[in-house]
């Protein structure tokens, strides 16, 4: 019998954003199968207000709502030793504080800011660490619906009509801001706080004075807010896409929400919202979709995985890109993980290929040149 050596992968979940329960649902799922027989899992949790804590089963005391017992550790934040897992170091108090250290792939499972804006990806890259899923670029610009929306437009990709405004001309000259977004045509318009997600601090504006009040909620979630056409009798088309240089899509599959839109209390408060796999469009539109996919992902230089979601237009059969969720809800039940089932993927089969990817990526970059070389 070969001896290989197991993987050291540490599972990072919780975290700062609104949504951090969410996160736990998805590690739970990832860590359930993660094969024993390759990898040696480590569980990590970020705690709301963003302390790094570990222990065996670090998770089910996250889920709990009882760290106390948990052991904190210290984010590595410059390259390893690769000598022992925890390095400890002792402050002039006497207090001993571990770094995280020697892990072979962290896989972020945290959604939202702070786990998928490139936040996290920066600290990893500082530490030379391989890491599932998109780098510093490819997440901030999937996270930020203003600039994500600029790099589609320079590559050609359909993108609803939208126009950014600040906060500050929000607070002191709602009268433009609104002259501005009329300008682009009949109500309804949407409002969205630019880096956020859950839906949260988004408003279907019907009128002049829905308009004003979802202005102003989003302005309180984010100093940028994007004013948007609504795409009336819209369809929700969703599609997953996997890799790295040669990202390939999954079959399409379709959102049913259960409100008037796919707002927050759809998402997570009814659990009445459908999905239909595979979805039920003409051919032409779903291959269209899976290219504008494809194409979206390789524009903002994503990796490892991103869910793109899209809205078609009944009647017209009009395509917009709306989003790339790079670290989209991947519990076993989550549309990204069922779009593959559907494609023939399993869950465990797509958890065992991101690692992969994660470890190719990272091999890539230590390619690179860093300095100039004779
Ligand atoms: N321009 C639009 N036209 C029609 N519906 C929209 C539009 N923008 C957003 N929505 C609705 O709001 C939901 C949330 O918006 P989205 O931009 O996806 O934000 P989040 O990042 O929070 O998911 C969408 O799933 C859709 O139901
Ligand atoms: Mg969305």
């Amino acid at each position: 019998m070969t001896m290989t050596k197991k993987l050291k992968v540490a599972v990072l979940f919780g975290g700062r954003s609104g949504e951090h329960d969410v996160s736990l649902m998805s590690a739970r799922s990832v860590i359930s199968v993660l094969d024993p027989q390759k990898y040696e899992v480590y569980q990590v949790g970020i705690t709301l207000d963003g302390n790094w804590l570990t222990g065996e089963d670090a998770l089910s005391a996250f889920e709990a709502g009882k760290t106390q017992d948990l052991r904190r550790v210290i984010p590595p934040t410059e390259p390893a030793s690769r000598q022992s897992l925890f390095v400890t170091r002792e402050t002039k108090s006497g207090e001993k504080l571990e770094t995280l250290s020697a892990i072979d792939v962290f896989f972020p499972v945290l959604h939202g800011p702070f786990g998928e804006d490139g936040t996290i990806q920066g600290l990893l890259e500082l530490a030379d660490c391989a890491y599932v899923g998109a780098g510093v670029a490819g997440s901030s610009v999937g996270m930020d619906k203003a600039i994500f929306k600029d790099v589609m437009r320079a590559n050609n990709i359909p993108i609803v009509d939208s126009i950014f405004v600040s906060r500050n001309e929000i607070e002191n000259n709602m009268n433009d801001v609104i002259a501005k977004a009329e300008a682009m045509g009949v109500y309804p318009f949407f409002t969205k706080p630019a880096n956020l997600g859950s839906s949260v601090g988004i408003s279907k504006c019907n009128s002049r004075s829905d308009l004003t009040e979802g202005l102003m909620d989003a302005a309180r979630y984010d100093r940028r807010v994007l004013i948007e056409k609504g795409v009336g009798n819209v369809r929700e088309v969703e599609v997953s896409v996997l890799g790295n240089e040669e990202p390939i899509a999954s079959v399409c599959g379709e959102v049913l929400p259960s409100r008037e839109f796919y707002s927050y209390e759809s998402k997570y408060v009814d659990g009445t919202s459908g999905l239909i796999i595979p979805s039920q469009l003409s051919n032409e539109i779903t291959e269209k979709i899976r290219e504008f996919a494809i194409r979206a992902y390789k524009a903002i230089d994503c990796a490892g995985m991103a869910r793109a979601d899209f809205f078609v237009e009944v009647g017209t059969g009009k395509i917009y890109i709306n989003e790339l969720n790079t670290l989209p809800g991947f519990t076993s039940i989550s549309m990204y993980p069922k779009l593959w089932q559907a494609s023939g993927l399993t869950y465990a089969q797509l958890v065992d290929k991101l690692i992969e990817l994660a470890l190719e990526r990272k091999s890539q970059r230590d390619r690179t040149e860093r300095r100039r070389t004779a």
